[in-house]
């Protein structure tokens, strides 16, 4: 394979464009044409050099860390399968680039498995070289006029077309239908384009041409729509290798090898760009002076280096380029140029291809060489054909070192040491040359004599694969839409929030009146938050949370020491009856004591008791209804201090000091307070949600005094009770609510808090999937049992690392297996549920600050907001989303949000304290 023949030569003297020094003789001639052919001579160990050189660079590439030098781009291009032959309708497919200055516009339809094959339709317009270099606009108006042409010609509709556009440039791509073209390569160089949006220039255009509205659904690298091309029943391809005017490949790569993915399963097909490969220390020794030559002359010099040793578009070139170099040094045509021959892009590869091919015979390559002006000695043919083989048997065989790497990479990337793949091939290199594939095939065997490769010609240039991918992202686009418009109501916008604070402010001033509303606006006879100067030891309980808690808070000068323990309330309890739970709470109390050796001790104790209560005094709550899953008999309407007062007496033997009883808010509002004087405000998001503040006394129509300030528990939870949210509720908030204990309240809270956000997302998915767009809608009867979608699975899908993975473990837990657009769009939907639920907390909480603000008529209010909640705490953005809504509404306002440490047992303990001093000062 390495050897070329010796060959004849003819003796010329003195005309114009002719060599001056002597002619050499003839067995000099064939050194010479010998010496300038064996520069195109690649040996096998050279091929390696760049197969492992080549795979090095992909590699590298794929793991992010792409070294420019010799950069291969390993572009992802977000088609996660091969066709699975589902795919049905008509498509308009646009190709621009695959075949140099021409573009070609085809109708595809497509039958899905079972129909019969229908031939697409097309129709090539050739692009005049002015749109090529010219401005990006001109270009993409000249593709929608030859759409419109094309369409024109056809039957069809003109509204509701759908186009995939077969783009044949390196582009990074951010979705099916968003690619930015990064570098134009082959005879293309418009300006304006390069680092811009392809899809949306197109789309500018077609509405420019305004004859159509076309929906571009779909971008793809022709590589990608020459695998997807693949003839049905022998493919499916997994690599597809184009080699037309330039030349590149893709292939299926693990997801989880490309680092720029967050993918762990599935696989994604990557464009290599392998035309830009140029790694000097290897290519360097392969490259000519005539390849130096033509890179000089291109449009894009120092770049697509391999390409231009390869490509159909540089072939011709690089044989004018040898050809003339002989000329002159009187080699060949009795040593005469002709202005054809010095003229760039004269020997087109068609040329080559001919001249080379032994079958076309000398003749036609005398024909070939005097069309270029050419007088061609007897010899001059044959020597001719030997540098056109040399040429194209070096194109073919760099190809095939290169398809050689991306088979290793294969090999490496399924752990697999023998590998049986089928390559779609794309390109009129492939469809007119049969010898390149035939050279191609030989090299791969003996770089890569563990793969066994079949070479599938792609159908129809691989409009076809583009059309498959059209209609792949028709189908995605199509669930996308829906999943817009199912998140729509999701989505609030500033004034939607703004009307949200503005109707709480409202509803809390007829709450402080006494008048109805959604906002009980409770007094809890806390007048001040701590001084710093309580003391002593204190029982505290803390129920309504996550966890029922018991401690013992020692408060010293040195601060506060706090011990607890966490006791479960089994549903049962919660939604037995009353005196069960309380005695459930009395006996939890007691084994606390006896672990902490308090047995006997009556220390005073502080109650956090997480649910509505109207206080009649510190000590006194009544419970209003019970929220959060809680449904204990008997206890509605009861002073819940009584409850647990009896409780305590049944349990003989035990002295307890019911101090106080405090709402969660209250206690988390004083447990901060202790660290932050200006923690005024109380704010829990959890399990439930509410919030209190310290308003004026003056403003608490419910309670004598106007001077000084007191604490107000809002139960903004059971905010819009009175329908005034029903415009923000969803039919997924009405699913929730209308499947809870307590339907019809709490409305604000089940929009909100950790009991019901995982419940809004399961109902969604539900709905998805009955539309489709989700698992492939296969409902599963895990998906449709109530709270199996935990709260918690928000915020671990959420979490900036890892997203796409946590979501397929936690469906695949649910017993679902999903796609990754599947996994995209449930994390989508976490996204919009649990945004709204921090925006509309955050237009309370702006509401309970600005009234601060204007209840001390102050320009600007710093103020400090004690937060705790599992929600709050735990929810990777919840936070930040609170903070950033509450900037956005109340920007009069420096609030500052503090996390509670020791939850609001402290808070109890403290409000205790505080009693007793009071108490103590009130006995002196
Ligand atoms: C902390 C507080 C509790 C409060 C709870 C709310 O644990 O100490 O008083 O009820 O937070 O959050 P959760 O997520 O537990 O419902
Ligand atoms: C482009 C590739 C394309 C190849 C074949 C190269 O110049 O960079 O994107 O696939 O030509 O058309
Ligand atoms: C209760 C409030 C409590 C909140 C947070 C709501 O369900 O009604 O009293 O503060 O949950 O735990």
């Amino acid at each position: 394979m390495d050897s070329i023949g010796s060959v004849g030569l003819r003796q010329r003297e003195g005309a114009p464009g002719c060599s001056q020094e002597g002619l050499p003789c003839p067995s000099d001639s064939s050194e010479l044409v010998l010496e300038c052919l064996q520069q195109f001579k690649v040996t096998k160990t050279q091929l390696r050099q760049i197969q492992a050189s080549l795979l090095g660079s992909m590699e590298q590439a794929l793991g992010g860390q792409a070294s420019p030098a010799s950069a291969v781009r390993m572009l992802p291009t977000y088609v996660g399968s091969t066709p699975h032959g589902t795919e049905q309708g008509d498509f308009v497919v646009l190709e621009l680039g695959a075949t140099g200055a021409s573009l070609r516009v085809l109708w595809v339809t497509l039958v899905g498995i079972e129909g019969h094959r229908m031939e697409p339709r097309s129709q090539e317009f050739v692009i005049p070289p002015e749109v090529m270099l010219g401005p990006g606009q001109q270009l993409f108006d000249f593709a929608a006029h030859c759409l419109s042409e094309f369409l024109d010609a056809l039957p069809v509709d003109k509204e509701g077309l759908q186009l995939g556009f077969s783009f044949s440039f390196p582009c990074h791509q951010t979705g099916l239908d968003r690619s930015t073209l990064i570098s134009w390569t082959k005879g293309f160089r418009c300006s304006g384009v390069e680092g811009h949006d392809v899809v949306q220039l197109l789309r500018d255009a077609i509405k420019r041409q305004g004859a159509y509205s076309i929906d571009v659904v779909a971008v793809v690298n022709d590589t990608v729509g020459t695998m997807m091309g693949c003839e049905p029943g022998v493919g499916p391809c997994e690599v597809g290798l184009v080699v037309d005017t330039g030349t590149n490949a893709c292939y299926m790569e693990e997801a989880r090898h490309v680092a720029v993915l967050d993918e762990d399963r599935g696989r994604v097909c990557v464009s290599v760009e392998w035309g830009s490969f140029s790694d000097d220390g290897v290519l360097g020794p392969v490259l000519t002076t005539f390849d130096h030559a033509l890179d000089r002359e291109s449009l894009n010099p120092g770049a697509q280096r391999f390409e231009k040793m390869i490509g159909g578009l540089y072939l011709g070139e690089l044989v004018r380029l040898v050809l003339a170099h002989l000329a002159q040094r009187g080699v060949l045509f009795g040593g005469c140029t002709s202005p054809a021959l010095l003229s760039h892009g004269s020997i087109l590869l068609e040329h080559v291809a001919e001249m080379k091919d032994p079958l076309a015979g000398a003749a036609r390559v005398h024909a070939i060489l005097r069309d270029l002006g050419l007088s061609v000695g007897a010899s001059d043919a044959e020597l001719v054909q030997y540098v056109c083989a040399a040429v194209f048997t070096r194109a073919a065989r760099l190809c095939a070192a290169a398809l050689a790497a991306v088979l290793a990479r294969l090999q490496h990337s399924r752990e697999q040491q023998v590998l049986q793949i089928a390559v779609a091939t794309g390109g009129r290199v492939f469809e007119r040359h049969p010898s390149f594939l035939s050279i191609l095939q030989e090299t791969v065997m003996l770089l890569a004599p563990e793969c066994d490769v079949s070479f599938i010609p792609s159908v129809d240039g691989g409009g076809q694969g583009v059309a498959m991918v059209t209609a792949v992202a028709a189908r995605l686009a199509a669930h996308r839409r829906l999943l817009e418009e199912t998140l729509a109501p999701f989505r609030l916008d500033h004034e939607q929030l703004a009307a949200v604070r503005a109707q709480m402010r409202e509803a809390m001033v007829k709450g402080l009146q006494g008048e109805a509303s959604s906002l009980r606006m409770l007094p809890t006879y806390v007048r001040a938050t701590p001084d710093g100067t309580e003391r002593g030891d204190f029982l505290a309980l803390d129920l309504g949370g996550t966890n029922f808690r018991v401690l013992l808070v020692r408060v010293t000068a040195g601060g506060v020491k706090i011990t607890s323990q966490v006791y479960s309330i089994p549903e049962y309890v919660a939604q037995g009856s009353g005196q069960q739970l309380f005695d459930h709470i009395v006996d939890c109390i007691v084994d606390f004591q006896q672990k902490q050796g308090l047995s006997g001790q009556s220390l005073p104790l502080g109650f956090t008791f997480s649910f509505p209560c109207r206080q009649l005094g510190l000590d006194q709550g009544i419970l209003l209804n019970w929220t959060k899953g809680f449904n204990a008999s008997d206890c509605e309407g009861q002073d819940v201090v009584c409850l647990l007062r009896e409780a305590i007496r049944r349990r003989q033997a035990v002295e307890l000091n019911v101090v106080a009883i405090v709402n969660d808010t209250v206690g988390t509002m004083m447990s901060c307070g202790y660290e932050d004087p200006r923690c005024e405000v109380g704010l829990i998001v959890g399990t439930g949600t509410n919030a209190c503040y310290m308003e004026e006394l003056q403003n608490v129509a419910t309670v004598p005094g106007d001077s000084g300030h007191m604490c107000i528990n809002m139960e903004w939870g059971a905010f819009g009770d009175d329908g005034s949210l029903d415009l923000l509720r969803t039919c997924f908030d009405a699913n929730v609510d209308q499947a809870s204990i307590n339907p019809g309240k709490q409305s604000f809270e089940k929009m909100i808090s950790g009991m019901y956000l995982g419940e809004i997302v399961r109902h969604i998915l539900l709905h998805l999937t009955s539309l489709g767009v989700l698992f492939r809608g296969q409902q599963t009867q895990r998906l449709q049992t109530r709270d199996i979608f935990k709260t918690k699975f928000l915020s671990e899908i959420e979490s900036d690392s890892l997203a796409l993975r946590q979501v397929r473990a936690i469906l695949e837990d649910l017993g679902l297996s999903l796609t990754s657009d599947d996994a995209l769009m449930v994390l989508e939907v976490c996204q919009a549920v649990s945004q709204r639920a921090a925006q509309l907390c955050g237009a309370g909480v702006a509401a309970v600050v600005e009234k601060i603000r204007e209840n001390r008529g102050l320009e600007e209010l710093t103020v400090s907001v004690g937060v705790d909640g599992t929600l709050y705490k735990l929810h990777p953005h919840f936070s930040s989303l609170v903070a950033a809504t509450v900037r956005e509404l109340a920007p009069r306002c420096v609030v500052t949000f503090l996390q509670s440490e020791d939850g609001s047992g402290k808070g109890a303990a403290l409000v205790t304290a505080v009693a007793c001093r009071l108490a103590q000062m009130a006995r002196v």
